[in-house]
């Protein structure tokens, strides 16, 4: 299958699926960033992995924005959008365009900790377990169906930077594995709230 990456930023998690890209029969059409400084554009460059980098201050509504965006993924004839530290809210618009076919990584065990900052709530809040959460994108933010879930534990001594190098850990383990269940047609979204696994409702 062939997808698209959206990214933002340091793009480990793009690196774990370029270094996983046959392994899960994943083709990578291009890899697209908001961000002109995102490392992520040079993790692709070296793989010879088409980049674009679209800026938002050269748009004046986030729709322009994700119309630009869904022009240049539709020349892509792609079967799935992969993101991967993207940090943008995508479009009602844009989301519809692609139901179904974009999958996101978001640091937290959802639905505890949507948006920014995961890693800092987690220890404010006390908790002993933190984890990541792969999900379908809805229009809501961070609210779609999930479909795998890992944990680590907290420990008192953590700080929001270990916890994020134990989340990126798992995070590089978990999103290969899904992407391939999508690749080899496993993986559906079958309404705005339930996603499915070989048929059966996750
Ligand atoms: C990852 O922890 C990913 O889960 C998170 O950003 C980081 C990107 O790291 N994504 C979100 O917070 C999305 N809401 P990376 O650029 O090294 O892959």
């Amino acid at each position: 299958m062939k997808a698209v990456i959206l990214i933002s930023g340091n793009g480990s998690n793009l690196q774990s699926i370029i270094d996983n890209a046959d392994r899960i029969d994943l083709q990578i059409s291009c890899v697209i960033s908001n961000n002109k400084n995102a490392f992520g554009i040079e993790r692709a460059k070296s793989s010879k992995i088409k980049t674009f980098t679209i800026e938002p201050e050269l748009f004046n509504s986030k729709m322009a924005f994700d119309e630009e965006l869904i022009h240049i993924i539709d020349q892509h004839d792609i079967d799935l959008i992969i993101l991967a530290g993207y940090m943008r809210i995508l479009t009602p618009i844009f989301v519809s365009h692609y139901f179904g076919k974009i999958l996101n990584i978001h640091p937290s065990l959802l639905p505890k900790f949507p948006g920014l900052n995961t890693h800092q709530k987690a220890i404010d809040a006390s908790e002993k377990t933190h984890g990541v959460s792969v999900h379908f994108v809805t229009k809501e933010l961070d609210c779609g169906p999930i479909i795998s879930q890992e944990s680590v534990s907290v420990e008192n001594s953590d700080t929001a930077e270990t916890l994020s190098d134990k989340v990126l850990k798992i995070e590089h383990v978990i999103y290969p594995k899904v992407i391939h269940w999508y690749t080899q047609g496993r993986l559906t979204l079958i309404d705005n709230l339930t996603a499915t696994l070989d048929g059966k409702v996750i």
